[in-house]
């Protein structure tokens, strides 16, 4: 082989990072591999748009098809985004026997079963570094580095657009929107953010880390999701009171021969690693039985760090091609750790229904009656006791309680931290709650999670 010869698929962000990283690093990259890499075809919507990107003349085009014909492209770099043209591209870049790199965890979360059925099928390999904590290498890490470990539990910050927006609320106390307005004005938020703040973005992370951690194929809808948009500057007041940090968390827990799955806005220690995690910035943590807590941070998005998962994807899978090119009489080595632990993963262990972790939580029960002041600490306590009386009746015990002044002059929210329940209770406790007359808006939970070494029954799988 004179040089290693690449299609992109998608000329964006992470598009044109990957273009300046093989300028900038050129010669370590060639260096590493024992030869240039080339772009030979790079795919765009639109031909037109200004590119500020050292792409040589004639590369670009609309037409697929030139991607696919082109005998001397081994690898299609999938850098479009979105799941029904990525995934048509994708098997049919496989069909065509070419390896695949790609940051797209929408795809991977929805269709990894079919394309690496594919690619086992073609003896293609797949590589997707990137779709995860942009330049974390933390697939390649639970795929081989911690694979000896069973995994208790993943716990993680994978959304920075989440992560600054949250950020924002907490140390500027800025209302939500403002927040908002504020991580699209500096680049961190899209235009359309929903992805993001709803989410979705963090449930195809984590769809793809715990099939890695836990080797179960996980149906993307068992996974529960709650995005940031009900979280108000009032409740990360609160939660700071209690001494927690409110973030976008996307879990996967081993507890009771379950697997837990979920995101959610929930609460962590303030002296826990993960409280520390700001603005735009990813942190997995991962406990494995023996290897105990590992915390991993960096860049999670952006066109630098995310272009770094991808080259180095593009040069394990170019490595592997100079491999077999010397010993021409192997048709295939086989897949790198990832694919095979992603390929290989089966519903081993049942993933929990919804509602049914236990745990701590913080209620944030908003009132008009101010607790302490003459005239109105009788109206405090009969609110203190309507709101016990509906807790114990749903079986919930919270006896740290506190009255924090909300930002508005005159409303005071009421807020419990609860012991260990299951989350159906918590629920139907909150939905009792609105029964009551002074309750001023609907109550709000807070899962808390302590992070640390979990005392699981069972094995994890
Ligand atoms: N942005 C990040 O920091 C980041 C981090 C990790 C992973 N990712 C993932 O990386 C992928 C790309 O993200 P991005 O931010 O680089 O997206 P982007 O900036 O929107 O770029 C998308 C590129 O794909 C091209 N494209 C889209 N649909 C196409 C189609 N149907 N046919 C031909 N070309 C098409 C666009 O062409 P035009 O230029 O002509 O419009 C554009 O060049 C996504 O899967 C994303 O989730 C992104």
């Amino acid at each position: 082989m004179d040089a290693l010869h690449i299609g992109l698929l998608g000329c964006g962000v992470v598009g044109g990072g990957l273009l300046s990283l093989l300028q900038e690093n050129g010669e370590v990259l060639t260096r590493r591999l024992g030869q240039p890499l080339q772009v030979r075809r790079v795919l765009v919507r639109n031909l037109r748009r200004q590119r500020n990107l050292p792409l040589p003349p004639g590369v670009l085009t609309t037409d697929f098809e030139e991607v696919l014909a082109d005998p001397r492209i081994s690898i299609v770099v999938e850098l479009m985004g979105g799941t029904e043209v990525a995934r048509k591209y994708a098997l049919r870049a496989l069909r065509a026997g070419k390896h695949l790199v790609t940051a797209n965890k929408a795809l991977l979360a929805l269709h990894a079963t079919e394309l690496l059925a594919e690619a086992e099928a073609r003896h293609c390999m797949v590589g997707f570094e990137a779709s995860v904590g942009g330049g974390i290498p933390i697939l390649e890490a639970l795929a081989t580095l911690l694979a000896a470990n069973r995994i208790e539990s993943l716990h993680g910050i994978i959304n920075g657009t989440t992560n600054y927006i949250l950020g924002r609320m907490a140390h500027d106390h800025l209302p939500y929107a403002a927040a908002l307005a504020a991580a699209q004005g500096l680049g961190y938020a899209e235009p359309d953010p929903t992805l993001d703040v709803d989410g979705t973005d963090s449930a195809h992370k984590i769809a793809i880390l715990a099939r890695l951690a836990f080797g179960v194929d996980i149906d993307f809808k068992e996974i529960s999701v709650q995005g940031i948009t009900e979280v108000g500057p009032d409740d990360l007041r609160v939660a700071a009171r209690f001494g927690y940090a409110l973030k976008l968390l996307a879990s996967a827990t081993y507890a009771e021969e379950q697997l837990h799955l979920s995101v959610r806005p929930a609460l962590v220690p303030q002296t826990a690693a993960l409280a520390r995690i700001e603005g735009p910035y990813n942190a997995v943590q991962i406990i494995g039985n023996f290897c105990g807590p590992q915390l991993f941070v960096g860049q999670g998005a952006g066109p630098r760090a995310t272009a770094s998962a991808v080259a180095c994807d593009i040069l394990a899978i170019g490595a592997r091609l100079m491999e077999l090119a010397e010993y021409p009489s192997r048709r295939w080595l086989g897949a790198g750790a990832v694919q095979q632990t992603l390929a290989r993963a089966q519903a081993k262990v049942s993933v929990a229904p919804r509602g049914a972790q236990r745990g701590r939580y913080l209620l944030l029960v908003p009132s008009g009656d101010p607790p302490g002041s003459a005239g109105t600490a009788a109206a405090g306590r009969r609110f203190e006791a309507g709101v016990a009386e509906i807790l114990s009746r749903h079986g919930i015990a919270a006896p740290h309680t506190e009255w924090v002044a909300a930002a508005a002059a005159g409303e005071w929210c009421y807020a419990l931290e609860t012991e260990p329940v299951v989350e159906r209770q918590v629920w139907a406790g909150l939905d009792a709650l609105a029964t009551l007359e002074s309750v001023k808006a609907a109550a709000k939970a807070y899962r808390i999670e302590p992070l640390a070494v979990s005392q699981t029954k069972g094995s994890p799988p």
